[in-house]
């Protein structure tokens, strides 16, 4: 009997690995226990409301306000501490970062500490969580300093203030009608989905691309009033439709989860925007530049579309705090060029 042969997540992690003869194997321990804690999640999120009544952890947990001033849902807290748990003890890292962390989240003395650093946000669109719509976890690999490598040092918030080109590897997971883990180590992006019963992610989805063109826009327009004049004119134009300069009909998506967009967006094409608005001039954007639109953009540009903050390229902004607010636009390269070039012109 022959079965239908499909790639395990583990197994496309060593094809990979094989581009680089001298690897230890501890880039592909560190993705396999993100990948581990994702799968803790994904239960955790699809127990809901029962969670209490099947002992799962979620109904205990004391929640809190975190460092953007969000109240915190108890799965961001539960997704976070999946993420630290299962990752902490392989002795790959030298620290974490998250949303859900003030600081730099420390590997115990107890552990062995690594020469990776692992940076996430544990679950995006937590807002979603309570009427049943998909969330996800996105997660960005740098190498940590060589001072930190060499010393093993705790780590401090200047470490991890790198640009996204720096990145390793960029992933995120996604709990929707089946849980999904796309991938770049830097080469392409692939698409696994978790078989339920193996409790395995396996490759589905090998090379991902971000059709060029499109006809479809995700923004939240309850911030028409805040938006910049570049963006204004872009989405005047697409509602503006077949008639209009564009002269074609574009559709709109908005699920307030940026990763479930990301993902809409890898497989049919479209442009995301939360670009800088002025809305509330201690926010420079909505979303995060670490552990939202660093990885996200990096995913992007590995299928071949593109992620800026309308002014520059994501990935090449220099960092200046952990928690740092960015304008994000990604998706289609040529509407992502368009906007980038409203930008430049004068107004
Ligand atoms: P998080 O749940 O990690 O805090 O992120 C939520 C983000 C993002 O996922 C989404 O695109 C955006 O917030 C939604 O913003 P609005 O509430 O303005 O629609
Ligand atoms: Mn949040
Ligand atoms: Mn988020
Ligand atoms: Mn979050």
């Amino acid at each position: 009997m022959t079965t239908r042969r499909r790639f395990t997540l583990t197994q496309y992690l060593i094809e990979q690995r094989r581009r680089f003869p001298s690897a230890s194997g501890d880039f592909n321990a560190l993705v396999l226990d993100v990948a581990l804690a994702c799968k803790a999640i994904a239960r955790s999120v699809a127990f809901g409301e029962l969670g209490s009544v099947l002992g799962n952890p979620v109904a205990d947990v004391a929640t809190g306000v975190n460092v953007q001033g969000e109240e915190q849902k108890r799965l961001d807290v539960v997704s976070n501490a999946y993420f630290t748990e299962m990752t902490e003890w392989g002795g790959h890292l030298a620290g974490m970062a998250s949303e859900e962390m003030d600081h730099p989240y420390q590997i115990p003395s107890t552990h062995q500490r690594g020469k990776y650093l692992l940076v996430f946000d544990p679950l995006d669109g937590s807002s979603n969580i309570d009427v049943n719509v998909t969330v996800g976890s996105i997660f960005s690999v740098l190498r940590a300093p060589q001072a930190v490598i060499d010393s093993g040092r705790d780590v401090v918030e200047a470490d991890f203030l790198q640009p996204g080109t720096q990145q390793l590897a960029a992933g995120y997971a996604l709990y929707g009608p089946t849980t999904m883990l796309v991938l770049t180590v830097g080469n392409g992006v692939a698409g696994f989905t978790l078989d339920p019963n193996l409790g395995q992610f396996m490759l589905t989805h090998p090379q991902l691309q971000v059709p060029e063109d499109t006809q479809e826009f995700a923004i939240n327009a309850s911030n028409t009033r805040f938006w910049e004049r570049p963006i204004r004119r872009y989405v005047d134009e697409c509602l503006a439709g077949r008639t209009g300069p564009r002269g074609k009909d574009f559709n709109m998506r908005w699920i307030a989860s940026m990763v479930a967009e990301a993902h809409r967006i890898l497989m049919r094409g479209g442009v995301f925007m939360y670009p800088r608005d002025t809305k509330d001039p201690s926010k420079p954007g909505r979303l995060r530049l670490l552990y939202e639109a660093n990885p996200i953009g990096f995913i992007m540009e590995q299928a071949g579309g593109r992620a800026s903050t309308g002014r520059e390229p994501m990935l090449t902004v220099e960092p200046t705090s952990l928690h740092q607010r960015i304008g994000l636009v990604f998706g289609s390269r040529n509407e992502v060029e368009r906007i980038e070039r409203y930008h430049r012109e004068p107004a």
